[in-house]
């Protein structure tokens, strides 16, 4: 039973559920947000879409053996997870060119890389969530060399996954952050959510943006293409 609100983020409720502390429910709101929160708007739907997507995507990396916070989908736009303190990073693993990379090292548009690159951000609003290295991350985000190992090394496996997954689903996976927690024993699982919000999706065929950049630069129906991808992914994705 859901209990009382413990925090709301950008798309993301978070509450307590009764009589359990080591469980939380996620309500997805419809809210989108982008340059870190200057450009808002509301689109109705998409917190289902992003709930039911996240959902599907966790219990398929579940079962191939990648640990998450995730439990189960309650309804439409909630699901319960395991209450894990968050770490303070987004792990961002990138396959083709685009995005603040190009701007940054002025890497040509749509360039593919032939190893993925994995770059860290300190999740930081005031701070504009900075690109930071291993370093800043043990200082910051009170991580051990180990504990970043294990995280990189757990994207990779992530990536290879989701590759196969949304090439099955006719979707290209250019980019994508991933954001872990620590249970209370210690261990650092995947947590947060998988969805067009966090990823980018170009379809395989035509090339077509199918993420939040339709949000972000105004190209398109961003419910017709999140539902779109839900519809590919029911289609496609088998989970046992
Ligand atoms: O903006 P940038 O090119 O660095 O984004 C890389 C990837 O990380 C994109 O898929 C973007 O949607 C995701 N991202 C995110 N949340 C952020 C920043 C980036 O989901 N705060």
């Amino acid at each position: 039973m859901k209990g009382s609100l413990l925090y709301e983020g950008k798309a993301k409720k978070v509450y307590h559920v009764e009589g359990q502390d080591q469980q939380l429910i996620l309500s997805y709101k419809n809210d989108a947000t982008a340059f870190n929160g200057k450009k808002k708007a509301e689109f109705e739907g998409k917190g289902r879409l992003n709930n039911l997507i996240t959902s599907k995507i966790f219990q398929y990396l579940h079962a191939q053996g990648i640990s998450s916070h995730f439990i189960k989908a309650l309804n439409d736009t909630e699901q319960q997870v395991y209450k894990t303190e968050i770490i303070p990073l987004e792990v961002v693993i990138r396959n083709i060119a685009t995005g603040s990379i190009t701007k940054r090292l002025g890497i040509e548009e749509k360039t593919v890389f032939l190893q993925p690159i994995i770059e860290l951000f300190y999740k930081d609003d005031s701070l504009d969530d900075p690109l930071i290295n291993d370093e800043h991350a043990k200082l910051l985000a009170n991580v051990t060399e180990y504990d970043l190992d294990d995280l990189k090394i757990e994207a990779l496996k992530i990536n290879s996954l989701l590759k196969k997954v949304f090439l099955e689903a006719g979707l290209t996976l250019v980019d994508f952050k991933l954001e872990f927690g620590r249970l209370p024993d210690g261990s650092i699982v995947l947590a947060d959510e998988i969805s067009p919000d966090t990823c980018r999706l170009w379809d395989t065929k035509t090339g077509e943006k199918m993420d939040k950049d339709v949000f972000r630069n105004d190209i398109g129906d961003l419910i017709e293409v999140y539902q779109t991808i839900l519809n590919r992914l029911e289609e496609k994705v088998c989970v046992k």
